[in-house]
């Protein structure tokens, strides 16, 4: 028993942990090294007690029955990472901001409809962060038609951000960023206006499934995902989300995340983790 009176696991075996890292990577992309064997102790762990399991031999055979593909779902929520935050890693709001202003703003204002794919949302806030953007920069724009997709593969994380309720620790940075407008105050919450609300449709995707659409965008944000994924999957990702950028558009990446050799994609590198799409391949905007 540990000291909060649960029962202690023991550690798991070398079979049990390539069972669960090979359903990470054929379910989601994610690579999982032996290094990572206490990062899944600690994560699965509460879902093996949680589900009534009393040892992991007892939950890898349930996961690899045919009953246990609904927990598989679940093992892999548990194993990706949500973190995210409003306006995170501000330098490519400034580039979209730069995209719309002096890039698209003619075109939007002659009734084209801008397109921006949040690929990895987690719980909303880069989202949120696109379409605060959005509206800031084309204020000025009348009968603005703008479409922001945010998808993710975890259905638990894709319900919070359509709440788009956020503890009010978060105001902080919507206030430096001047996006208090576009958000009300409830029960010591912050809460996302409707007008903001409409301009997203959450949807779950695998990015590394086939993908249920044909359209491009203007802008792809897919930050923070790719990180876990070996360099094959990564190159697969690149392509297929190159071939969804308008020519001209724009790809933002996480921190740790770049692409060797973007030219292979029809991309050339225009600034910190963020790709423009070059030549053709993907239809022009
Ligand atoms: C660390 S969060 C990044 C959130 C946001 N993009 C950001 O940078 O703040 C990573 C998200 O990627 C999602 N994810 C991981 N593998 C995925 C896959 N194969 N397809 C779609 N989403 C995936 C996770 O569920 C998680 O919500």
């Amino acid at each position: 028993m540990t000291a909060s009176g649960t029962l202690e696991l023991p550690g798991i075996s070398d079979g049990n942990f390539r069972i669960i890292a090979g359903i990470a990577k054929n379910y989601a992309g994610i690579c999982l090294s032996e290094k990572k064997k206490s990062l899944v102790y600690s994560r699965i762990s509460r879902r093996v007690r949680q589900e009534g399991f009393s040892s992991f031999d007892e939950y890898c055979v349930f996961l690899t029955s045919d009953a246990g593909s609904g927990e598989r779902q679940h093992l892999v929520s548990a194993l990706t990472t949500n973190v995210t935050s409003f306006f995170r890693e501000k330098h490519h709001f400034t580039y979209l901001e730069h995209l719309l202003l002096q890039k698209l703003y003619s075109r939007l204002e002659r009734r084209e409809e801008l397109r921006i794919w949040s690929a990895g949302c987690s719980s909303g806030e880069e989202a949120y962060s696109i379409a605060m953007t959005v509206l800031k920069s084309l204020s000025g724009v009348p009968n603005l038609k703008a479409k922001i997709l945010a998808t993710d593969i975890d259905p638990d994380i894709l319900g919070q951000a359509r709440l788009g309720s956020y503890a009010s620790v978060e105001a902080e940075a919507l206030f430096e960023e001047g996006a208090l407008p576009f958000c009300r105050l409830e029960s010591g919450r912050v809460v996302m206006s409707d007008k903001i609300r409409d301009m997203i449709r959450f949807r779950h995707l695998n990015l590394i499934e086939p993908w249920p659409f044909s359209s491009c965008f203007h802008a792809i944000f897919c930050r923070n995902v790719a990180i876990y994924f070996d360099r094959e999957t990564q190159d697969r990702l690149w392509r297929n989300l190159s071939e969804r950028i308008f020519q001209g558009g724009e790809l933002y990446l996480g921190h740790s995340e770049r692409i060797a050799h973007p030219e292979r994609f029809g991309m050339e590198s225009m600034g910190y983790n963020a790709y423009r799409k070059v030549s053709s391949g993907g239809k022009r905007s």
